[in-house]
């Protein structure tokens, strides 16, 4: 059974030089500055407060919340791959935050800190890549000390959910783009693979662990908008990552096409799908997509293509 299915994909490693530009490029504008201030009076993140972040990996959340914590709070943060913790030091280095945020490399399912030895532990999109969430859960409730608050910051994918100016699809094809997805998604959280949908699973996670005044909030922005003219910094930004992708998969060669191909094929059919609808599906997948793309990159150098699509991005907070 797809059950039982033993994960035979590679481990991610995030330090390498794809994974770690997109942790920069997709880091850059996520949240909105007086979101986040918000977020730190909601949490209770101020001066000399303790937080960890798991699988901290470059550091993001140390620059975002790390600025609430002085002048003599402590920020540390948690990661496995002894690479990004090298980064992380150096930019810490750099944003003369040395004193204050210390790295340590750790699993999220043994962290290395003490019982109840921090105000705040916090993660970013690392219980979505986790083959055990709940028990990753359970050790940043182990570390955090009594009323303290344990937070999420964690998505949900969703197909298809958005709407732009090129091209409405029809509701049969929404639908077959919907399965598609979802069989892909089912697929790798049965491999053990991680579960890009969990955002909504983590409050009950929270609840189930003994959390209490459990918050279920989100990043105020909707998930991806492009609406000419791109002429703030945030939408010149996603411009330039959008068209790096198209190019990208443009120039994808048969190899990576093949491998690509396969992987799908490899968690679609663990999400209970057969191999032949795999087949149909990429098919009417790839010549649709083609077209769509070349009509989206002409459109955007003319600055007319409008595009607004969520994918919600939660907040989740409870207090131990
Ligand atoms: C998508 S990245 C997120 C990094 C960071 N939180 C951010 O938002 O920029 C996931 C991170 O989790 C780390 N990670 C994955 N599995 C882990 C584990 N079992 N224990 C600790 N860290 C882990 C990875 O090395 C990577 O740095």
């Amino acid at each position: 059974m797809a059950r039982n299915r033993k994960s035979t994909k590679k481990r991610v490693d995030w330090s390498d030089k794809e994974h770690a530009e997109a942790l920069i490029e997709q880091r850059k504008f996520l949240w909105d500055e007086d979101y986040v201030e918000l977020l730190a009076r909601r949490i209770g993140i101020k001066p000399g407060k303790t937080i960890a972040d798991i699988g901290c990996g470059l550091g993001y959340l140390s620059y975002t919340y790390g600025k609430f914590l002085e002048p003599k709070g402590r920020y540390i943060g948690v990661d496995v791959n002894k690479k990004l913790l090298h980064m992380a030091r150096k930019a810490a280095a750099r944003r003369k935050m040395g004193k204050l945020f210390r790295f340590v490399q750790g699993g999220a399912l043994s962290i290395p800190l003490e019982d109840e030895s921090v105000d705040v532990a916090m993660c970013q999109t690392l219980l979505m890549h986790l083959k055990e969430p709940e028990s990753a859960v359970k050790e940043m409730i182990r570390i955090t000390k009594k009323r303290g608050k344990v937070v999420a910051f964690e998505p949900s994918w969703e197909a298809g959910v958005g709407w732009n100016n090129l091209r409405e699809p029809p509701i049969k094809e929404r639908l077959e783009d919907l399965e598609f997805l979802s069989r892909i998604w089912e697929g790798q959280k049965r491999l053990g693979e991680g579960d890009v949908r969990i955002g909504e699973r983590v409050p009950y996670l929270f609840m189930r662990n003994g959390l209490k005044k459990i918050q279920a909030l989100k990043n105020n922005k909707v998930g991806w908008a492009l609406i000419p003219p791109y002429d703030t910094p945030e939408l010149k930004q996603r411009i330039k990552m959008t068209l790096s992708s198209l190019e990208k998969q443009k120039n994808k060669t048969s190899g990576e096409k093949r491998k690509e191909y396969l992987e799908g094929k490899r968690c679609y059919m663990a999400g209970g799908g057969d191999a032949e609808s795999y087949k149909q599906a990429v098919r009417r997948r790839t010549g649709r997509f083609q077209r769509y793309n070349e009509g989206m990159m002409k459109m955007i150098r003319k600055e007319r293509f409008y595009s607004v699509s969520t994918g919600p991005f939660y907040v989740i907070i409870g207090e131990k």
